[in-house]
């Protein structure tokens, strides 16, 4: 049998849960067939770290540098023309993580603020010609409606909605990553999300160090552990692992070129 061939679109490998260890992560990611791994940075010091490691093997991995909604509480100018620097050189791939986060803000002024640094990530991967990747915790509508006045290409991460909601930001042309919960016995919208929408949308990713699939939940999660989502994503649909990862595949290559889906 072949050789299948996973990708991981949401890998927080440069995190420091990773740093006592980082060889051996890479190593068995690399072992496990994981041939595209999206590095998701939050720091400039991330975003260096990810850039020599994707000097070493150019395919496979692919960098996301984004501000994160927590972090914009402490932005000055000179940090967001800093960001803005780090996002335009070439090896960056994506801006992401980006989005909302209302879960633990509760502060309506800080809230308007993640929404300002939101729109404004949006119309810097305009400007660049990038994609970007979406974070959105307990603010799923103020997230759609940002997405659909400022609309370009994107993909919402760990998408933990209803499948009505899915096919609304699939309609938009926005991509669905979807993780470790779709693995969950209690987690039926990642499930029924997984089932229903359209297969040319959906994507795969770890989130790692967080949100480790079953067998592995409660551990630190890592790249090598895709194919257990893949797994469950193919049996979900009712189809083979292989079209499962062929259909992720051609789905990475198209939301990375940002072509639309025929
Ligand atoms: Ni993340």
């Amino acid at each position: 049998m072949e050789k299948l061939r996973y990708i991981d679109t949401h890998a927080h490998i440069v995190d420091d849960a990773f740093r006592e260890d980082f060889d051996e992560v890479t190593g068995r990611l690399r072992e496990a067939g994981i041939d595209r791994v999206m590095i998701i940075t939050l720091k400039p010091e991330e975003t260096e770290k990810a850039i020599a490691l994707k000097r070493e093997d150019p395919l496979r991995y692919q960098i996301a540098a984004g501000i994160f909604p927590e972090d914009v509480r402490g932005i000055t100018e000179e940090s967001w023309q800093r960001f803005c620097r780090l996002a335009a050189d070439p090896m960056v791939d994506c801006i992401g993580e980006i989005g909302l986060d209302y879960y633990w803000v509760k502060d309506p002024e800080e809230r308007a603020l993640q929404r300002e640094f939101f729109i404004r990530q949006i119309e810097l991967a305009r400007e660049l010609n990038k994609p970007f990747a979406v974070h959105s915790r307990d603010a799923i509508q103020d997230t759609f409606d940002i997405m659909k006045e400022h609309h370009w290409h994107g993909l919402m991460h760990c998408f933990s909605g209803t499948k009505e909601m899915a096919a609304e930001f699939i309609k938009l042309g926005y991509y669905i990553a979807l993780g470790g919960p779709v693995t969950f016995k209690n987690a039926r919208h990642s499930v029924e999300v997984c089932a229903s929408v359209d297969g040319r949308y959906l994507l795969s990713e770890t989130d790692c160090p967080y949100m480790a699939p079953v067998p592995k939940r409660g551990k630190r999660n890592e790249p090598s552990y895709i194919p257990y989502i893949v797994r469950k994503m193919a049996e979900v649909r009712g189809v083979t692992e292989e079209e499962m990862t062929e259909t992720i595949w051609q789905n990475w290559e198209r939301f990375l070129r940002m072509e639309p889906v025929k």
